[in-house]
């Protein structure tokens, strides 16, 4: 019952119409996210674009660290509200370039057209990929990535997570994947990196490129 409330796009605009934010992106963030995932490193090296999509954006903070690494970046959430935020703050962004945002349902709605097959680069889901009908969306992945295309992911280690503190009626603790589910994932692949975004790995991430065939249980 709660699983539900917590995956319905009321939900999320309840929460963020009453300020809801996540875990901030910090400097290290971005500079391990830019050490770790190579095609970035690669189309800086090469000036050439570079093109990438943020799943379940929210207001879209990590989107707009993208767009100033340089990134042709669009933030995808299910959110009007949150959205309508990142809109916002987009434009009062210090950034030559500026992300784009659309409404999308991950789990439920058609797949957008912008998302063509073998076209993106970099596809992120920030703490977010726990709340999407994973198998599926995995398939999707694979479709949309380029051949040295990267899926990475930024998830709450489950069984890492401390007691939760009360956090408000619009809040319900977010615990991410476990570490069952993590090493699915993983399997996924052939090429497999990862990093922890705090010294007790209770925020982790993993940079996952040339996709196999696999089905996540
Ligand atoms: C914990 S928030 C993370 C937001 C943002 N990535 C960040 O790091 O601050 C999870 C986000 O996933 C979005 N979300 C959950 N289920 C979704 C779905 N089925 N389709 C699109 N977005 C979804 C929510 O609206 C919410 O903005």
């Amino acid at each position: 019952m709660i699983v539900q409330e917590q995956r319905t796009a009321r939900h999320w605009d309840l929460a963020y119409r009453h300020g809801t934010v996540f875990e901030q992106v910090t400097d290290a963030e971005q500079q391990m996210f830019a050490t770790f995932v190579r095609t970035i490193r690669e189309a800086q090296d090469m000036r050439v674009g570079c093109r990438a999509v943020d799943i379940g954006c929210g207001t879209g903070e990590w989107t707009r660290a993208l767009a100033a690494m340089g990134i042709d970046v669009r933030g995808f959430d299910f959110s009007a509200v949150a959205l309508s935020k990142a809109r916002k703050l987009s434009l009062g962004a210090r950034s030559d370039r500026q992300p784009s945002y659309e409404l999308w349902d991950v789990n439920t709605d058609p797949i957008p057209t912008s998302l063509v097959p073998g076209t993106i680069d970099i596809v992120t889901c920030r703490l977010s990929l726990s709340y999407l009908d994973v198998a599926r969306f995995l398939t999707d992945v694979r479709r949309w990535l380029a051949p040295e295309g990267v899926l990475h992911v930024v998830t709450k280690v489950a069984e890492k997570q401390p007691e939760p503190p009360e956090m408000g009626p619009y809040v319900l603790p977010h615990r991410g994947l476990d570490e069952r589910q993590l090493k699915a994932l993983c399997q996924g692949w052939r090429s497999v990196d990862g990093y922890k975004l705090d010294p007790q790995g209770e925020t982790t991430a993993l940079v996952l490129q040339h996709p196999v065939d696999a089905s996540f249980p």
